[in-house]
């Protein structure tokens, strides 16, 4: 079975990203693949701040193996500021290097409480895991005014959002049940 990692990208205390992370889980396991939920809120900022690159810190390559070693990825992302949080950014520039997202499919979730639904965030990471040779699933699925539309209880109550999401689920297990192994490229 295929094991996927829906990754809440934000360290924001009680964010409805990690709200929406927890929601899908069951979801995609009634598809057929393992599922776990990762939060950036568990990074180890305090130990790569005063900027630690190159080094090898274990709490950080612990915290990048679980996510890497998934056979596919969903990035579930809110907005702030028109694109992706800085933990998330910061998250990417520690990974490992040159292997990274090499050949990893990933689906993406934008989460805004605006109108357009973390399309910014989800178009900026897009391109920067594109960059990193991530195999990015085209189909994405963006929640606009996600606090009016989404409750616990109900999940999604606007049709429509309800439609894309199931198509982006399905489809997103056919894909990764489909996609070879990335390359094991030696890191330096
Ligand atoms: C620092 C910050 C910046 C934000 N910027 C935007 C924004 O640019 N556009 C938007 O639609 N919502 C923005 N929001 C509101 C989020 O859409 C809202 O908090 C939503 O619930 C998703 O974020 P969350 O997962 O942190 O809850 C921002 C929220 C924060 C905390």
């Amino acid at each position: 079975m295929k094991r996927i990692v829906i990754l809440a990208c934000t360290d924001r205390p009680e964010s409805n990203t990690l709200r929406f992370s927890k929601y899908l889980k069951p979801h995609y396991e009634k598809l057929g693949v393992q599922a776990s939920v990762v939060s950036l809120q568990d990074y180890p900022l305090e130990q790569v701040v005063g900027g630690k690159y190159g080094e090898k810190i274990p709490s950080v390559t612990s915290f990048n193996n679980t996510i890497l070693e998934a056979d596919g990825l969903v990035f579930v992302i809110p907005e702030y500021n028109g694109s992706f949080p800085g933990i998330f950014k910061m998250f990417i520039d520690y990974l490992p290097f040159p292997a990274s997202f090499l050949g990893k499919p990933i689906s993406f979730v934008g989460v805004a409480n605006g109108a357009f639904g973390g399309l910014r965030a989800v178009e900026q990471a897009q391109q920067v895991v594109g960059y990193r040779n991530a195999y990015v699933f085209p189909e994405r699925v963006f929640l606009a005014r996600f606090s009016k539309n989404f409750s616990d209880e109900n999940g999604l109550t606007e049709e429509m959002q309800q439609k894309l999401l199931r198509s982006q689920m399905r489809n997103f297990v056919t894909y990764i049940n489909q996609t070879l192994p990335p390359v094991d490229l030696e890191t330096p």
